[in-house]
């Protein structure tokens, strides 16, 4: 059912890439992360495999989903891509000695400063999203005596959710050219013309958590016809990027499409459209986030203070929340929980799992079926590896929790636990608020 490695032990504990997460808990603490990096290495080999009958393929993971040193790492070791977004995640992958070839660098609005970083360390592609961005790079790529090699970020106005996608005649979206009134086509014609930038290909992303994966046939059918329309006009696109946004398992109710299944749908559907239109097959690249780390990641965290209100609800509170899981407040996610000391109860009991911060939104679990639960009990909640600990947040000046890898048995720190020196390391206190009499 889900990828990596969990598992019960001969404890009866929760168990995760062979370390037991009870163990987990008293050595490094709760609340915290533990990435099952076994699951990864399985989720990126099913999507090198899937895609293996198209000549050309990347697979690119978006770092924006979860990014550390050490994920740089793996990434690396897989032979993956890396999709950064910021200075900050470009910063990230370039300590870790990532290869700057194979760092894709996206952003509606890259600093002029995240620009030339990128340029300087030589990045594979600069996904270019509006006409302002291509004048500073063309400038940039002047200055540097270098070519610059880009991709186009086109909106084919497809835009799809978990279970639904709409196709819209206009794109209203802060991303990318739309395809509507030739606009995607006008700046591929302005990229021909800058003298030192290199288009090699156009680029799509159509949404998130994504069930139903026909949109992708629509959207790729949508890009053929702007790659033939381009050809028409002497512009050759060599490599065609699809984005992310494969959706995963959150709770037993999602039903998600196996990473093999997708890789298949792309894969003949741009055999078919590159026939039908009698166009050399292009270099695909994708770009999955979520798919790779989600259900790879888990939450541990300790049950404190339970509050039955009798005829109303019984809440059991544990020691994060929303600082380090935001998508339950902001996106109404759902998430389902194993107690980790004793999984193999039965869930006969509704709990709703609060956070700690004073915030009535700072929910983790509304009435999700629980075996009894004590103080002291461990929580775990499952497929937290994508936009948890990025989306993190220290609100109510809780520190950010800390984030080790497993793998075959052993466990290792990713991310320290962040302590309350490192709330106010960046702080300071002006001179004029020193002094005996201020006011
Ligand atoms: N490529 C581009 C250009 C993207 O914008 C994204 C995600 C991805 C790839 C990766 O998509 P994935 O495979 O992870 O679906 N914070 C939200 C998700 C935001 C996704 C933004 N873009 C959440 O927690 O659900």
């Amino acid at each position: 059912m889900r990828t990596g490695t969990m598992d019960i032990n001969a404890e009866g504990h929760l168990e995760i890439g062979g370390c037991d997460t009870i163990r987990l808990a008293k050595e490094y603490g709760t609340p915290l992360y533990i990435l099952d990096e076994e699951a990864v290495v399985q989720n990126s080999r099913e999507y090198l495999q899937s895609l293996q009958r198209l000549p050309r393929s990347q697979v690119v993971y978006a770092g924006k989903a979860f990014l550390t040193l050490g994920m740089c790492r793996i990434v690396d070791k897989l032979g993956l891509g890396l999709d950064v977004v910021s200075g900050g995640e470009l910063y990230t992958a370039l300590q870790a000695e990532f290869p700057a070839e194979r760092i894709y660098f996206h952003g509606n609005n890259k600093s002029l400063f995240e620009l030339e970083s990128a340029i300087q360390a030589g990045v594979g592609r600069i996904v270019v999203d509006n006409r302002y961005e291509l004048e500073l790079l063309s400038q940039l790529a002047i200055k540097h005596h270098t070519q610059v090699s880009v991709l186009l970020r086109v909106t084919p106005g497809v835009e799809a959710h978990t279970h639904t996608y709409i196709q819209t005649g206009q794109e209203d979206s802060k991303f990318g050219v739309g395809l509507a009134n030739d606009a995607a086509l006008a700046m591929l014609k302005c990229i021909k013309a800058l003298p030192n930038i290199d288009l090699k290909g156009v680029h799509c992303h159509i949404g998130s958590q994504i069930f139903d994966i026909s949109c992708f046939k629509i959207a790729i059918d949508l890009m053929f016809d702007f790659i033939v329309q381009a050809a028409h006009h002497g512009i050759v696109v060599d490599e065609l990027d699809l984005g992310g946004g494969l959706g995963i398992r959150y709770t037993e109710a999602d039903d998600p499409v196996s990473i093999t299944k997708f890789g298949h749908l792309l894969t003949e559907t741009v055999l078919t459209a590159c026939q039908q239109r009698s166009l050399t097959v292009p270099k695909i690249i994708i770009e999955p986030g979520r798919s790779l780390v989600g259900e790879a990641g888990t939450t541990i965290y300790e049950v404190g203070a339970i509050k039955d209100i009798p005829g109303i609800r019984k809440y059991a509170s544990v020691d994060g929340g929303m600082g380090d899981n935001p998508r339950v407040a902001l996106y109404q996610a759902q998430y389902h929980a194993i107690v980790a000391n004793k999984p193999n109860e039965t869930a006969d009991f509704v709990y709703t799992i609060a956070g700690k911060c004073c915030e009535s939104g700072d929910m983790l679990i509304h009435d999700g079926k629980l075996p009894f639960l004590e103080p002291g009990d461990i929580l775990a909640i499952l497929s937290t590896g994508a936009y948890n600990y990025s989306m993190a947040s220290n609100y109510n000046l809780i520190p950010r929790l800390a984030v080790v890898t497993v793998y075959k048995g052993e466990s290792e720190l990713l991310v320290e636990r962040e302590s309350y020196a490192d709330l106010v390391r960046l702080q300071k206190i002006p001179d004029r608020l020193c002094k005996k009499s201020v006011y």
